[in-house]
């Protein structure tokens, strides 16, 4: 069993964070949405990687997972693609595949359940191909599934206007290789892609053993910035211990489960856990809520932040109250009290709402 972390794509919904890095390196809780995808495919004891890359930030995904030793990957294979869909992906890399089974992880969605039993049982039932699914709000974003009374798959679409079910496909599946002789027989897409989920129809069409699953945790496709958030307040809940490395003054309260990196200094502060502060950052006269991650070297001070995901080397001076934002690396956000004009200087793609 080998695997395949999907990476590439563009990210556009993402800009402008993902004009300077791939959406799958986005830390939530100080650490990549992509470091979690490989935490969980190690678990599974799978030892062979490989990751498609695109042009504009596979350089960037190199940088992080490295030779994947990290994870105790035996070998890790880097697979460049244009990105032409999640079906083209695999095509791209067939030759890394080869006659292999292997479980498909799109390198940005988080779920809170590892892939073991998802294995285990594609492997006792000799399956061609194993989807997970989970019931959503709004189908519409994602591939909608329709199943009979027993639990089979009927009838797979992607992305319709009028979902026949509220069962979306999570991006985790595992598959033989026979998904390679399905996809030789499908199209692009009205979007131009060709996609794995008309490959998977297809796989049904052929009468290959197809089978579902519907997911018990909770899962999160962090495609937009609100995910993001979402991700990270999960991630906070779920993984964040108490860990303390940097200082605090006497004057400072820190309550609830908070990670404070190495070299941080926090003065007169209040810091509200669950949350993550990272290295050599500097919080003074703040407080710092629940839900909330700061990136390596950020300075914070005089101001009240809240369920927000700060990256490395923000500068965030008198904000009053900063909620449910998404701030980029080297941002600026200074509120400047003797004038009532509001001062802007943001890059392309950028959301303000005041
Ligand atoms: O997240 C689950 C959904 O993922 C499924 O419900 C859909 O059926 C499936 O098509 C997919 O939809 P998205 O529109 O969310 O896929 P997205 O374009 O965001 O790509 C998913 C990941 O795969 C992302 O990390 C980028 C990467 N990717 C994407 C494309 C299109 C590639 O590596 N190569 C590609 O060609």
């Amino acid at each position: 069993m080998k695997a395949l972390v999907l990476s590439g794509g563009q990210g556009t919904r993402l800009r402008p964070l993902t004009f300077t890095t791939a959406k799958q390196l986005i830390p939530v809780g100080n650490k990549p949405i992509l470091g979690y995808v490989l935490d969980r495919i190690a678990d599974g004891g799978i030892k062979e990687l490989g990751v498609v890359i695109a042009k504009e930030t596979g350089e960037d995904v190199k940088r992080y997972i490295k030779d994947g030793s990290a994870w105790d990957f035996d070998n890790t294979t880097y697979i460049l693609q244009e990105p032409l869909g999640l079906a083209h992906a695999v095509k791209t890399a067939e030759e890394f595949l080869g006659n292999d089974s292997f479980i498909m992880y799109l390198g940005d969605n988080l779920l809170g359940e590892g892939v073991t039993e998802l294995l285990k049982k594609f492997e006792e039932e000799s399956l061609d191909a194993m989807i997970l699914l989970k019931e959503v709000e709004d189908p519409r974003a994602f591939g909608v599934a329709v199943l009979d009374g027993k639990g089979n798959v009927v009838k797979l679409i992607e992305k319709p206007e009028e979902p026949p079910s509220d069962l979306a496909l999570v991006g985790v599946y595992v598959f033989s290789s026979r998904v390679h002789e399905a996809i030789e027989s499908i199209k692009p897409s009205w979007r131009g892609e060709l996609e794995i989920t008309d490959a998977i129809q297809e796989m049904i069409n052929l009468g290959f053993k197809v089978k579902a699953e519907v997911l018990n945790s909770w899962w999160l496709d962090t495609g937009k910035k609100d995910d993001i958030l979402s991700a990270n307040a999960v991630v906070l809940d779920e993984f964040i211990k108490a860990e303390i490395h940097g200082g605090f003054d006497g004057k400072s309260k820190i309550t609830g489960r908070v990670k404070i990196g190495e070299g941080t200094e926090i003065i007169n502060s209040i810091i509200r856990g669950p949350c993550a502060i990272g290295e050599n950052c500097i919080i003074e006269n703040s407080f710092i809520g629940p839900y909330t991650s700061v990136g390596n070297g950020t300075r914070i001070s005089d101001s009240a932040i809240e369920y927000c995901v700060i990256l490395d080397d923000v500068v965030v001076e008198n904000m009053d109250r900063l909620e449910e934002s998404l701030i980029g690396r080297n941002a600026r956000l200074t509120r400047n009290q003797g004038h009532r004009a509001i001062k802007l200087h943001v890059g392309d793609y950028t959301e303000v709402e005041l």
